[in-house]
């Protein structure tokens, strides 16, 4: 109930219909018809330093201005960061296909002396979505439950050149038994091709070695070999180097396109050659959105859902406990209400039997009285026969029919 009501709270919620061409439309069929009967939810957190340029790659992603325009101040001035957990929705519609894309953007963290806990209200947040769906699954009526747990936290890292902040890894070690983790390298035109080759190699082998779990895609076994080598290849850019840009912007060949203008030359957000930005939102929106969603449900929320009734259940035997939680007082009502079910079933059961035998009886003797009586009338009528036969030979032969009761004694001769 309390998330529900931060998410009620939860301000500039924006809802539009995109026009831009997306791409989530050419998923694979199966999949495609499984999402468009009910129309999908799509949930990704930004999350990272603040200023960047999270607002901006959110835009550039959705190819449109999904944030109401910020008012820019010269930076002395500017204290419009976010300082809360917002969210943003926007309902995309390709081809009849429905989702509603919701992007949390959190405030970002290290701007502080000291950042202890700074990341507490996301991790808080993430938690919090999980509890609500939780609760919604204990719900009795668990149809059309919506989900507003988060798919995926695109993680943005500063593009130092050297490695992870401690903070970067504090920061991912509280979110990856969580959400599913997807590094970024922010403003990524700041470096040289070759530093982004090293620091993504830096990048990686920090995380291996402080046991980091990030995003991995989908396991290869179930795909063809041209799937596979497309995942492959979306895979080997982690951690995507990405630009964000929301002008447009005049190319060398006279064309206008969305990217960044320098004196020494443009950068084109959507070439592949200039930035891993297409790869990031092929990633998210059109490859990889079933797996993260699959991810999320089935480990990372499975995981937290048996964690937190574990602890339940070692509380459970405490009674003070019980009187206050109703996660414990809502199952424990549930199972009562299963044995009274059972019981009533079983009642139910046996009064039926004891009707049905009650009517067979009924049947059979009823069976028996009408065969009695067929032996009856059966009876009488060969005994009818016998005498209708012995009349008949008596008035064949010329003897007078013998009535009964003068048969002794009297003739009629
Ligand atoms: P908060 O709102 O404080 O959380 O910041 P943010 O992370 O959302 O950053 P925002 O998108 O507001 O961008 C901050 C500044 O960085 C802006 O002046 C952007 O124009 C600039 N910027 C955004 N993306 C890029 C990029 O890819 N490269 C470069 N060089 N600058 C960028």
């Amino acid at each position: 109930p309390k998330l529900a009501v931060q998410l009620a709270n939860e301000k500039n919620i924006v809802r539009r219909k995109l026009t831009g061409y997306v791409g989530f439309a050419n998923l694979p069929n199966q999949w495609h018809r499984k999402s468009v009967r009910k129309g999908f939810n799509f949930n990704v957190m930004v999350v990272g330093e603040s200023g960047l340029g999270k607002s901006t790659l959110v835009n550039t992603l959705f190819n449109t201005s999904l944030y109401p325009p910020k008012e820019r101040k010269p930076p002395s001035l500017d204290i419009s960061k976010t300082v809360s957990i917002q969210s943003i929705s926007a309902d995309i519609e390709e081809n009849g296909v429905r989702l509603r894309l919701t992007v949390v953007d959190t405030p970002g963290f290290g701007d502080f002396i000291n950042n202890d806990e700074s990341w507490d209200p996301i991790v808080k947040n993430i938690e919090q979505r999980f509890d609500a769906y939780l609760d919604a699954e204990n719900k009795i009526n668990r149809m059309n439950i919506v989900d507003n747990r988060i798919h995926a936290v695109v993680f943005f890292i500063q593009p130092t050149g050297h490695s992870l902040k401690p903070l970067d890894v504090e920061v991912m070690r509280k979110l990856h038994t969580k959400v599913n983790l997807i590094p970024v390298i922010a403003k990524s035109d700041t470096l040289t091709d070759d530093e982004i080759i090293a620091f993504k190699q830096r990048i990686l082998a920090d995380i291996n070695h402080h046991k980091i779990k990030i995003f991995e895609g989908p396991r290869y076994e179930l795909d063809d070999d041209e799937t596979i080598a497309e995942n492959q290849e979306i895979m080997n850019k982690v951690p995507f180097a990405v630009v964000g840009s929301n002008s447009l912007v005049k190319a060398p060949n006279g064309g206008m396109v969305r990217g960044r203008s320098y004196p020494w030359g443009v950068i084109d957000v959507d070439n592949e050659e200039h930035c891993d930005f297409v790869k990031l939102r092929q990633m998210l929106i059109r490859t990889h959105m079933e797996e993260l969603k699959e991810n999320t449900n089935n480990a990372l929320y499975e995981n937290y859902r048996s964690e937190k009734l574990h602890s339940m259940g070692v509380l459970q035997d405490s009674s003070v406990f019980k009187e206050v939680n109703p996660a414990v007082k809502q199952e424990e009502e549930r199972s009562l209400h299963e044995a009274k079910l059972a019981k009533m079933e079983m009642e139910m059961k046996m009064v039926f039997q004891q009707k049905v035998a009650e009517k067979e009886s009924k049947l059979r003797q009823s069976e028996e009285e009408l065969y009695a009586r067929h032996r009856e009338m059966k009876e009488q009528l060969d005994r009818q026969r016998a005498e209708l036969e012995e009349k008949k030979t008596r008035v064949e032969q010329g003897r007078p029919i013998e009535e009964k009761g003068k048969r002794k004694g009297f003739s009629l001769r």
